[in-house]
């Protein structure tokens, strides 16, 4: 499947909406309410390292692994213009390979599981994940809710139109395999002015919180949080992010 390579390039201007230092600020606090020490983190999916870059900075020693080979140069690039170093590994994070143990802290931020479609998959994921923190550390990450999933992305089709960047965004919910497909065609401004036009296929699942909890109490997790949408509190119908919480 054909995901975040031309994408990567423009992903960080079409994610300009999204608050990161808020997300920073939340990892955070979860950190303070779990009342966990946290010094160093493996960050799973960390793409364009819009989470990596802040975190670093702000001093915690952090890995970040991601698939795309071009979203870790958009990484790469964006640490060398601040004049920081990463640690980046190009990974499958359903075969993760890491062997550094006793972390205080694994994080996987922005779906990255949703993009993990089988079973075995975040299951293999979520062991190795126990196996790799130390005792009492934290697991923390979030998904897209099946709600946001199945109702608002799937079936639809969003479009913007932009000065330099336009794009299609269509969705097919398969509600027997829990899977959307999103068939996304990108309009990029070259600097001649005209429109080249790329197209990538994603496909992510969509899990219930239940599904999510099951997989972790299987991997070994029994300390299980579950807050919805930048809060601290319970998930409702229509939650559309739902962060999950664990302390091996
Ligand atoms: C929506 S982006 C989130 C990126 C970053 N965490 C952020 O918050 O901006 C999802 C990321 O998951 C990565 N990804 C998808 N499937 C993956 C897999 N099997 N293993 C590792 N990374 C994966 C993609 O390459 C992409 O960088």
């Amino acid at each position: 499947m054909n995901q975040y390579s031309d994408f990567a390039f423009i992903y960080d201007e079409l994610m300009n909406d999204v608050d990161y230092d808020k997300w920073v600020l939340y990892i955070e606090e979860i950190i303070k309410k779990k009342e966990a020490k946290v010094k160093n983190i493996l960050e799973l999916a960390c793409g364009t390292g819009n989470l990596t870059i802040p975190l670093t900075i702000k001093n915690y020693d952090i890995a970040g692994i991601d698939i795309s080979y071009d979203m870790l140069n958009v990484a790469r690039e964006k640490a060398y213009e601040k004049g920081i170093e990463l640690v980046l590994l190009q990974q499958d994070i359903a075969e993760l390979d890491f062997d550094v143990e006793n972390l205080d802290c694994v994080l996987c931020a922005c779906d990255g599981f949703n993009y993990l479609t089988y079973d075995d998959e975040i299951e293999n994921c979520f062991s190795k994940v126990y196996e790799l923190l130390k005792k009492d550390g934290l697991f923390i990450f979030d998904i897209s809710s099946y709600y946001k999933l199945s109702t608002i992305l799937g079936n639809n089709t969003f479009a913007e139109n932009r000065e330099n960047i336009s794009y299609m965004w269509q969705n097919y919910f398969d509600d027997t395999e829990n899977l959307i497909d999103m068939e996304l065609a990108f309009f990029v401004r070259d600097e001649n002015g005209k429109f080249d036009r790329f197209t990538e296929t994603h496909q992510q699942r969509a899990y219930t919180e239940l599904e999510i909890k099951n997989f972790l109490k299987n991997a070994g997790f029994s300390d299980i949080d579950v807050f919805a949408d930048f809060t601290f509190d319970t998930p409702k119908e229509n939650s559309e992010r739902l962060f999950f919480v664990c302390k091996k």
